[in-house]
């Protein structure tokens, strides 16, 4: 079979020799268009080409792109793993004229390649035209030797290609092949959704556009954009070369074949027709999009695009558990994916472990609710087939997805599989309940110190204000708006919180009167002052606006590190890094981001130095408005996901090679106005996103203070453990003459305050490292009194149990027998136990009882006579559990010894008070 390598390769040679620039595949995940959630067709990276609003160095284009069809208009998940040719992921082989070439030359050549180079018989191919297109119907007949019965016109529906709800579309012409065994299909299997006859190619005539409105305009030129589903005609030419006598399955073609080999391995199960083909085919289906949508830099999450991908991957777990695995797998393909794709898409080969982690670190999550989530699913249609109902409730089908974890699509597609439906609009109506739940706590919980905005956005009016704070601190201004204590102004230098930086205060000085800002907010883009009180004023009154400087200088210096740090922490750990969140504030900046392991302490002084070394080189911090379409071609830019941004944008730039970001935040004018760089934290707050804290400026200085505190507070901890160890060590001497000689005691030194406030790396490193030896001293102190402590216990038993006739005498004679109540310090239950045997086998008639507290535990010990156990029908087990009652416990055991537990260690000797009374209790 010819290799699908090769069938790529002849798709691009031959439209590279008709003049057409290859150019790479655009990621998966769409950067900067918003309509989309990812690329669905091979067009998406020229759309502004075609809207006639961007321009290309060449006019006619050809690549394969990768393509996920999830969403949206159009999504093909449900038909995936049922049939053998629909997919979530597919690469589409196209070729492009930008007001070049038009349907004559995209049919020839299509037909060309098809029946020329790749030898299709041409009385297995359909032709399709837009009921109106005449010409392309025409055309047809002209360039290509078609049958002519064969070229059939549809509707809207069939011929008329849009990429989504807006954006350019156009009549189009498709190509669809009969793989029967005789190649005799009749018309009607056109169309039909029927694997027998599949559509291969797609030739769009782009002309309109579709605009918001829903209506269609006139594009300023035409073009072709052309899409072949690789997989397909993979198949199809497979199909051929078997002489159409075997069913076509894209699954059966290389590009499947490994992975399903694979999943045979894994799994230990043949690729047989059933139910476990459509598993496997899910799974190797559904892998393929993980991959390349995180190698492109999504990540399973509970929202949006994420969501997307959390679906896809609980769908082939889901799967995994029909092929009978529990443990994740599906991670394992990722490899086979690698070494057979790697070179045509490097990213998945140079993001491999990163997809690897995610993957599985989603199946362990997920695994640990399926099975549970699948037995309630079970009761449910249990429950169902008794009453005889078909439709699962939206209760039934919300907890499943709120405690399991089961996407809606999941539990839809579980239910057909069984021939019941899901009330989906049940769902969707508790999943804004929940949704406005959970706004309802965000605002009772957190966000109260901020002042809802209670001015109406619509007289809030963008045109009429102007944000003067890049350069400047102060600057006086008209009111246009004054709402108790809100205030709109003009101009104004006080940044509204946006993009992580949050608001500016200082004070507005108003008819003489001076009025603090305590924040600074944004609606409708423009600055609303919040004040302490509420001010009087009259629109149109000129006011002087000053904003805290120094506490703006702050800001910026962690504005201008978060930028640093973002690219620094891309370098060092990967290109996956993408912002997910930050706060910049004055005394520290907080930066979010996927990333799967804790990041090492090495990884962390690297990411460190990077960022102090940028700050040394003192670069020039600059600023740039650009067009959209510009700004977002700059080599590395870096933008975010899903935000939506105007026709101009505003970057930041700190040293073009090094990093350009989109941003309307202030900055630092050089970067070694930053002054130092310290990371403070590390941590993790979702799965698969970490989060790091760090400091500059003013924010180190304070920290500096701080370990300064905590040196002398360990100081204090040594000198009082030291004490503790002595008084432990003179109790017990003999163990201690070599932890003395051990611990001689090393001195603090004077930490001296004023290096604190001349911040410089090194003076840095010298208090935390400090700070580290004080604390290992401390630790080793606190081992060592540990130890002690140990030593005189197991002594103190050993002790017990050797003198056990002299605790005897301290039994008291109860109706004839002896009542031993004992509180001992033991090490260890064993001891504790091995002390009741003695005691027992000493006391000749009686009862003892012990209590001791291990571990912050009371643990009781009750032996009991035989004599006792027959004759007064005492038994150990009914007298420690009465005793256990007493210490917030409980247990019990045999008559003869009995041991049990309690939380309540302060009780415990009142407790033991409290043996005689029980026992004489037992005895009436
Ligand atoms: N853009 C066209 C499609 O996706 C070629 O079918």
């Amino acid at each position: 079979m010819k290799p699908s390598r090769e069938i790529r390769n002849d798709f691009l040679k031959f439209f590279e020799e008709r003049g057409h620039r290859i150019v790479p595949s655009a990621p998966v995940i769409p950067h900067g268009d918003p309509t989309l959630l990812f690329t669905n067709a091979g067009m998406n990276q020229f759309k502004d080409v075609f809207l006639g609003e961007g321009k290309r160095d060449y006019t006619r284009a050809a690549d394969t792109q990768k393509c996920i069809r999830v969403s949206g208009k159009h999504n093909d998940l449900e038909e995936v793993g049922r049939d053998t040719y629909h997919h979530t992921f597919f690469e589409m082989l196209g070729n492009w004229s930008f007001g070049d070439y038009y349907k004559r030359e995209a049919i020839q050549w299509a037909w060309e390649l098809l029946t020329g180079v790749w030898k299709l018989p041409k009385e297995r191919l359909w032709a399709t035209v837009f009921t109106t297109d005449d010409e392309a119907h025409a055309l047809w007949q002209e360039v290509t030797d078609i049958d002519p019965s064969h070229i059939l016109r549809f509707g809207e529906k069939e011929n008329f290609w849009e990429m989504g709800d807006t954006g350019p579309c156009g009549p189009c012409s498709e190509i669809h092949m009969d793989l029967t065994p005789e190649g005799n299909a009749p018309a009607d299997l056109v169309n039909a959704d029927d694997p027998r006859v599949i559509e291969i190619w797609n030739l769009v005539f782009i002309q309109n556009n579709r605009t918001n409105q829903g209506d269609l305009e006139p594009l300023p030129a035409k073009h072709v954009d052309t899409g072949m589903g690789f997989e397909r005609i993979c198949a199809a030419l497979k199909c051929m070369e078997n002489e159409f006598k075997i069913p076509p399955s894209n699954y059966d073609t290389d590009v499947f074949t490994p992975l399903i080999s694979t999943l045979r391995d894994i799994t230990g199960k043949p690729y047989k027709d059933g139910n476990d083909q459509v598993a496997m085919r899910v799974i190797s289906d559904h892998v393929r999009a993980l991959t390349f949508a995180i190698a492109d830099g999504a990540i399973p999450s509970n929202e949006g695009r994420g969501y997307v991908l959390r679906r896809i991957l609980r769908r082939a777990a889901r799967f995994g558990r029909n092929l009978e695995m529990r443990d994740p797998f599906i991670y394992r393909l990722v490899d086979v994916l690698v070494v057979t794709m790697g070179d045509v898409f490097p990213e998945i080969k140079e993001q491999q472990s990163h997809i690897e982690r995610v993957i599985k670190s989603e199946e362990e999550g997920f695994n640990a609710t399926l099975d549970r989530g699948l037995e309630i699913f079970t009761e449910i249609i249990e429950k169902m087939k008794t009453s005889g109902e078909n439709t699962i409730p939206g209760d039934d089908v919300f907890k499943l997805y709120d405690t399991y974890g089961f996407p809606v699509d999941l539990t839809a597609l579980l239910a057909r599989e069984r021939g019941f439906t899901i009330d989906e609009q049940g769902f969707e109506r508790l999943m804004t309940e929940q949704r406005e739940r959970s706004r309802d706590v965000k605002k009772s919980a957190g966000d109260d110190s901020r002042p809802a905005i209670t001015i109406e956005s619509s007289i809030l009016k963008p045109e009429q204000f102007t944000f003067t704070g890049y350069g400047n601190f102060e600057s006086s201004a008209r009111v246009i708006l004054a709402d108790n204590n809100l205030l709109v102004l003009a101009e104004s230098p006080f940044y509204a919180e946006a993009g992580g930086q949050i608001g500016d205060t200082g004070e507005i000085q108003i008819n003489g009167k001076t009025y603090r800002v305590i924040d600074t907010q944004k609606k409708n883009n423009v600055s609303i002052h919040i004040l302490d009180e509420p001010a009087e004023i009259t629109p149109g009154t000129e006011v002087t606006a000053r904003i805290d400087k120094k506490r703006r200088v702050d800001i910026q210096r962690n504005h201008s590190a978060t930028h640093i740090v973002h690219e620094a922490l891309r370098q060092i750990l990967g290109t996956h890094v993408q912002q997910q969140g930050s706060l910049v504030a004055p005394d520290r900046l907080r930066f979010d981001f996927p990333h799967f392991s804790k990041i090492s302490a090495e990884e962390l002084r690297d990411i460190e130095q990077m960022v102090n070394e940028k700050i040394k080189e003192s670069i020039p911090v600059e600023d740039a408005i650009l067009p959209y379409d510009e700004a977002r071609k700059i080599p590395n830019v870096k933008m975010f996901f899903g935000e939506k941004y105007g026709d101009e944008v505003r970057i930041v730039i700190i040293d073009e090679k090094f990093s350009v970001e989109f941003c309307g935040g202030t900055h630092v004018p050089r970067t070694d106005d930053i002054g130092l760089f310290k990371i403070i934290h590390e941590s993790s707050i979702a799965s698969g996103v970490r989060r790091i804290e760090a400091l500059t400026g003013e924010g180190i200085k304070r920290y500096i203070h701080e370990k300064i505190q905590e040196a002398e507070q360990t100081e204090e901890n040594i000198t009082k453990k030291f004490e503790e160890i002595s008084s432990l060590q003179e109790e017990l001497s003999k163990y201690t003459e070599e932890k003395q000689q051990q611990l001689t005691r090393p001195s603090l030194g004077a930490i001296d305050t004023s290096i604190a406030d001349s911040i410089t790396e090194a003076n840095l490193h010298r208090i935390e490292e400090l700070v580290r030896e004080r604390k290992s001293i401390d630790d080793e102190l606190t081992q060592a009194a540990r130890d002690l402590r140990k030593q005189i216990t197991k002594h103190k038993s050993r002790s017990a149990i050797q003198n056990i006739d002299s605790y005897l005498e301290q039994a008291i004679s109860l109706n004839g027998f002896k009542l031993l109540t004992l509180q001992l310090e033991v090490d260890s239950m064993d001891e504790l136990k091995s002390f009741g045997d003695s005691l027992r086998a000493k006391i000749g008639s009686g009862v003892g009882v012990i209590g001791t507290v291990i571990n912050d535990k009371v643990q009781l010990l009750c032996v009991v006579t035989d004599d006792l156990i027959q004759e007064r029908k005492l038994q150990a087990g009914k007298i420690v559990g009465e005793v256990a009652k007493l210490v917030g416990g409980g247990g019990g055991g045999r008559p003869h010894l009995a041991t049990a537990g309690g939380r309540e260690p302060e009780k415990l000797s009142d407790a033991l008070k409290e043996v005689r009374r029980i026992v004489g209790s037992m005895l009436e």
